[in-house]
Formats: structure tokens, C-alpha cells, sequence
């Protein structure tokens, strides 16, 4: 059977952005529990900088997918294939939502917003109150993308298991036409 697999930007994109993101939710782990002084400051504007190149990435991702359709996996049935980009819908919002809230939170915070040092304008004023309810929002939508990403790849393995290798077209073919 002829699988229609992802392109090369799309497989590019997608090992870039899960690199860039899992190790987002790893760094948030290990520096929420630093204590406050230049470590935590240090960790935090690194965080901040890897994260908005993840808005970007996404951003860049979702542009390269819309102008890029791929056909569903055809061995998995109608409601597989529903479900599968369902799923893969509400990975792309929490993708969006987690780093905009990171950023909002950061916005409305009394410090510069840099990325690599390099400052870049900011959406909002000093406001503790909107600060913490973004800052709440980006642990909130973080941790549910955590739980989507442990579904995804278990979904991964399943269809394995049961013999039908979906990760393939997540790879890069050998002997792609063209
Ligand atoms: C070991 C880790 C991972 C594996 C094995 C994996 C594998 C895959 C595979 C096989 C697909 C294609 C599914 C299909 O047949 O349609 C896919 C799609 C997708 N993956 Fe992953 N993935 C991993 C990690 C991640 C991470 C960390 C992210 C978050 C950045 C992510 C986001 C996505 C998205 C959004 C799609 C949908 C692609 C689209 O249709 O536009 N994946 N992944
Ligand atoms: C996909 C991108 C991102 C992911 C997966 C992510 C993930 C996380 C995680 C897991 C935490 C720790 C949450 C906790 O303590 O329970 C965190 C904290 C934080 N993130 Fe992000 N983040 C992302 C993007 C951003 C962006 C773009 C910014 C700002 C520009 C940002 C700013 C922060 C800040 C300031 C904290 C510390 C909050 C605190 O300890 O009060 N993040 N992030």
C-alpha cells in the first residue's frame, strides 16, 4: 500500500519544534525549582528566549502545513483518522496557547522582554494581576500539553504494536520521488 507521507519542511519542522519543546517543559521543570537569586534569573531569560522561538517555530509550522496538505493514513479506519487529527488540532492550540501565555505573563511583568539579549517589544504594562493570571495559564496549558505529548507518542507505539508503523511518515523516505 502507498503510504502518503509527510514532506521534508513538514518532518523538518515537526523534530525541530518536538526537540525545542520537550525541552521547554524539562528546563520549566528544573527551574521552577530554583530559588530566587541569578540562577533562576539566568534559567527563567533562557527559558524565555528558547520559548518565543517556539511561538515562532510553530507559527512557521502551521503556515508550511496549511499550504502543504497531507492525505490521512489510509490503514487506519474513519474514526482512527478522525480522532488522529483531532488530536493533532488540539496539540497545534496548546502549541499557540502555551508560549503566547508565557509570553502575556512576561508582558505584564516590570522587566524587559529579551530573547538571546536581545530586547523585543512587549503586549503588555506592570500588572501583578494580569501577570499571574497569564503566568497560571502558561502552567495550566503547559502541563495539559505535557499530557497530549505522552497520548501522541503512546498513540505512536500502539499503532506499532499492532503493525501499522504510522511514523514512517514522520521520516524522511529513502527513495522519495523527485
Ligand atoms: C518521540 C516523540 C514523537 C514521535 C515518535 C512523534 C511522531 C509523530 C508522527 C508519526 C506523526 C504523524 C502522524 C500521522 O501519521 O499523521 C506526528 C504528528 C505530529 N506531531 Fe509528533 N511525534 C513526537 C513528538 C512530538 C512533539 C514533542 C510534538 C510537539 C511539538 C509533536 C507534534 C506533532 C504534531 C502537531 C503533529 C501533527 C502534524 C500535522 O498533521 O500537521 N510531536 N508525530
Ligand atoms: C512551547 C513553549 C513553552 C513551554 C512548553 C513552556 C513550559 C513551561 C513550564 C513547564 C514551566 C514550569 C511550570 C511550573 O512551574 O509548573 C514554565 C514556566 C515559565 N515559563 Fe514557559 N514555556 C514555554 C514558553 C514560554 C515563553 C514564550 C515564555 C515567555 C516569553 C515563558 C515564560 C515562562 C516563565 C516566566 C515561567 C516561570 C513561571 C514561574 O515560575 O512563576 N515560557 N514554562
Amino acid at each position: 500500500m502507498n503510504i502518503p507521507r509527510y514532506d521534508r519542511g513538514a518532518i523538518a519542522l515537526h523534530w525541530l519544534h518536538a526537540i525545542l519543546v520537550v525541552g521547554l517543559l524539562g528546563w520549566g521543570l528544573y527551574m521552577s525549582d530554583l530559588p530566587k537569586g541569578p540562577e533562576r534569573s539566568f534559567a527563567i531569560g533562557l527559558h524565555k528566549s528558547f520559548g518565543v522561538v517556539a511561538l515562532l517555530v510553530v507559527a512557521l509550522r502551521l503556515w508550511w502545513r496549511l499550504a502543504h496538505p497531507v492525505a490521512p493514513d489510509p490503514r487506519l479506519g474513519a474514526l482512527e483518522q478522525r480522532l488522529a487529527g483531532a488530536g493533532h488540532i488540539a496539540l497545534y492550540v496548546l502549541l499557540v496557547a502555551t508560549p503566547l501565555a508565557g509570553y502575556l505573563s512576561s508582558s505584564f511583568t516590570q522587566y524587559p522582554m529579551k530573547v538571546f539579549g536581545l530586547a523585543i517589544p512587549k503586549a503588555g504594562w506592570p500588572d501583578e494581576a494580569l501577570n499571574a493570571f497569564f503566568n497560571g495559564a502558561h502552567k495550566l496549558f503547559a502541563w495539559t500539553l505535557l499530557v497530549l505529548l505522552v497520548g501522541h507518542v503512546a498513540a505512536v507505539v500502539i499503532h506499532a504494536l499492532r503493525g501499522q508503523p504510522v511514523l514512517v511518515r514522520m521520516l524522511p523516505a529513502r527513495n522519495r520521488p523527485g
